[in-house]
């Protein structure tokens, strides 16, 4: 067997570490890069106990040049799965400086010591918010690309970043994976997401609020008693926003096939993840509602800023030239995330 060794920097983050869970289980050797920011050091042994195998772990930040290579000078590193960013929109808006600084900084110093290395796959995280404000579904990955919030600048900033470094580099290989809205957890219930403080998100959000709702009422919190639903005079069919939910190990497994492709042709290439399904917010709830036996409340409030009605992926360029395809619906995403919070309230007490 050869066994190839993959960075993997953000690898203890969400997706990073389901995706070092698929890597481990699929004969990769796995070093994460990871400086704690949006996560812990429990995940590193949740990773080891699922997969029964050792992974080599950095405390570093990818934005130094010296501790980057420093694990490639100790590590013969054939490829990169480059998770590690800040990833919330509303406070991109806020801090934009912390957004370029960190999500760009961090892309150029792995590349430059990648090159120095000799290392030339690569696979980049971004995100369908690369595609604006949507003009037509389901999105193909040619369409117009724009952006309405600095965190989404700084994914199209990297593409372009890449673009340019294979242009110069013939022998550079790049996956940029466009992923739409990932949403489940592993289902050993160890491995899932929950965000530090009130959540952006929809799906860590409805987990709170079924969450608080188990609670006796005196012991409930007030800002999860109910889901803000964002609007229900969308032009969609209930009227809230639809999206394309993909499980997240789905997701990690697409970083499986991008990596052949990485390891099979040279230059860079765009593929969307997702399941090329919208479901709207209400389907998710009354979803979460039915799969897991538990009450979700929501109430309609006003229209998010910058969200649009609905965004899901076209699928078949993935399928034809990744071989990659869902396995999972919107039930298994559901009854996953649920694991994950029982198991983390059965683990610490309390979810939030
Ligand atoms: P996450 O915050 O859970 O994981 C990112 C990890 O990177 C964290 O563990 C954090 O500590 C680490 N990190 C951040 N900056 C770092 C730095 N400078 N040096 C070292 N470590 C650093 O996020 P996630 O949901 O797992 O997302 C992973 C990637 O996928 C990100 O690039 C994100 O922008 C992208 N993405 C996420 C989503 C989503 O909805 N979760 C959607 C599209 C794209
Ligand atoms: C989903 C739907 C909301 C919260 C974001 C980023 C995107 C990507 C994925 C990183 C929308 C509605 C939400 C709530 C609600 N991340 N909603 N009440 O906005 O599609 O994408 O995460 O790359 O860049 O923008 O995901 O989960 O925030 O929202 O009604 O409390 O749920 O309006 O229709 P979004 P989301």
């Amino acid at each position: 067997m050869i066994y190839i060794k993959v960075l993997v920097t953000g690898g203890l983050g969400y997706i990073g570490s389901h995706t070092c869970v698929e890597l481990l289980n699929n004969g990769y050797e796995v070093v994460i890069v990871d400086n704690l920011y949006n996560s812990t050091i429990d995940v590193l042994q949740r990773i080891e106990k699922i997969t029964g195998k050792k992974v080599d772990f950095y405390d570093f930040d990818v934005c130094s040049y010296e501790a980057m290579d420093t694990v490639f000078s100790e590590n013969k590193i054939e490829a990169v799965i480059h998770f590690a960013a800040y990833k919330a929109v509303g406070e991109s808006v806020k801090e934009p400086i912390k957004y370029y600084q960190n999500n760009l900084l961090a892309t150029l110093n792995l590349c430059k010591v990648m090159l120095k290395y000799n290392c030339q796959r690569l696979i980049f995280s971004s995100s369908a918010t690369v595609y604006g404000k949507v003009r037509s579904l389901p999105i193909k990955e040619d369409a117009p690309l724009s952006t309405t919030n600095p965190y989404g600048t700084t994914k199209l900033m990297n593409e372009e970043i890449l673009a340019d470094i294979c242009k110069a580099n013939p022998n550079f290989s790049v996956v940029v994976l466009r992923y739409f809205n990932p949403i489940g957890a592993h289902k050993s219930g160890l491995l899932g997401e929950n965000p530090k403080g009130i959540p952006n998100n929809l799906m860590p959000y409805i987990m709170r609020v079924a969450a608080n709702n188990e609670r006796e009422e005196k012991e409930q919190v007030a800002e999860y008693k109910y889901v803000k639903v964002f609007g229900d005079s969308y032009d969609t069919l209930d009227g809230t926003g639809v999206r394309d939910y993909i499980h997240v190990v789905d997701l990690a497994r697409g970083h499986l096939l991008a990596m052949e492709k990485c390891f099979n042709s040279l230059g860079i290439d765009f593929y969307n993840l997702g399941t090329g399904k919208g479901y709207s917010v209400l389907d998710l709830i009354n979803t979460y509602e039915k799969v897991n036996n538990v009450k979700v409340p929501y109430k309609i409030v006003a229209k998010r800023d910058g969200d649009i009605a609905a965004c899901y992926a076209d699928t078949n360029k993935a399928f034809k030239e990744l071989g990659f395809k869902a396995l999972y619906g919107i039930d298994d995403m559901c009854r996953d995330s649920y694991l994950y919070q029982k198991n983390y309230i059965k683990e610490h007490g309390e979810i939030f």
